[in-house]
């Protein structure tokens, strides 16, 4: 039967919808609108990644981790709320993967790449390391603190890693509200990225729950988007949420290349 649309045409439309494109009425793809961006009004909070996990992840997770701290650079750019962000022992693999594949961050504005550690930057009684693993559980965000995000990525092979750095340091350690908060159907640890979009966003609504609902991939709610993750993962796509291409990595960086407002 001849319907007078091809299957390949759903299917392109299917995949513009999923990811914000559109078709017009001549069935040539718009790419998405871009949101304007909001009145920033800076934060005095300070937010570290820590990045001197190098020797421990492999060269994928180096990627993605990198990949990750792109999108921090962005959320940080885009919310009401921005941060001061510092990437702090900043060097190696990461920083080749910079270099090379991100070259734009180069420009970027409003973030600190340092080579040294969290610990010769800040008084050590600032600091709270920001870990799954703490007992403490994060209630506010305080302007005098200095918040730690452990920048690895590996899919929890290093149990206890952050909050036994962090003990050894002896720098105090807290967890994010999700347990008072939200119901999930997996572990509680989350990627840099979305630690660190949770803490822009309660910076601008002051409600963890929002926050987390906003964030959190819905994988992370129930086993219908784990199930749905996992046949996109087997039909070999790119879930965006969670990693991002190097052809878009370097545009999206270049996206939020710093306007001269700022
Ligand atoms: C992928 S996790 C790293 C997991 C690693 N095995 C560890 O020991 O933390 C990346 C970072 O996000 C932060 N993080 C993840 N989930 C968190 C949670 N529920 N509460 C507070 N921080 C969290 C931590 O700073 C953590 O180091």
């Amino acid at each position: 039967m001849e319907l007078g649309i091809s299957t390949f045409t759903c299917l392109k439309f299917a995949v513009y919808v999923d990811n914000d494109y559109h078709l017009d009425s001549l069935g040539l793809v718009q790419l998405p609108l871009k949101k304007p961006k909001p009145k920033q009004i800076a934060s005095n909070i300070r937010v570290v990644i820590d990045l001197s996990f190098d020797s421990l992840m492999t060269d994928m997770e180096i990627t993605s981790v990198s990949s990750q701290l792109t999108r921090c650079y962005a959320a940080n750019r885009s919310t009401s709320r921005p941060v001061n962000l510092f990437f702090t022992s900043y060097g190696q693999r990461i920083q080749n993967r910079f270099d090379t594949k991100i070259q734009s961050h180069i420009n970027w504005k409003d973030v600190i790449f340092d080579t040294k550690s969290y610990l010769e930057r800040f008084d050590k009684n600032d600091l709270v390391y920001l870990t799954a693993d703490a007992t403490d559980v994060i209630d506010e965000l305080n302007e005098n603190k200095v918040y730690i995000i452990g920048g690895i990525v590996d899919k929890n092979r290093h149990k206890n890693l952050c909050y036994d750095k962090a003990k050894e340091e002896n720098i105090a350690t807290a967890q994010l509200p999700i347990e008072n908060c939200i119901k999930l159907t997996t572990r509680k640890v989350l990627a840099i990225n979305h630690v660190f979009e949770i803490l822009v966003r309660w910076l601008e609504c002051k409600d963890w729950q929002k926050a987390f609902l906003e964030v959190i991939p819905q994988r992370k709610f129930n086993d219908e988007g784990k199930k749905k993750r996992r046949i996109r993962k087997n039909a070999g796509t790119i879930d965006l949420k969670d990693d991002i291409p190097d052809t878009v990595q370097d545009g999206l960086a270049k996206e939020y290349e710093p306007s001269e407002q700022m």
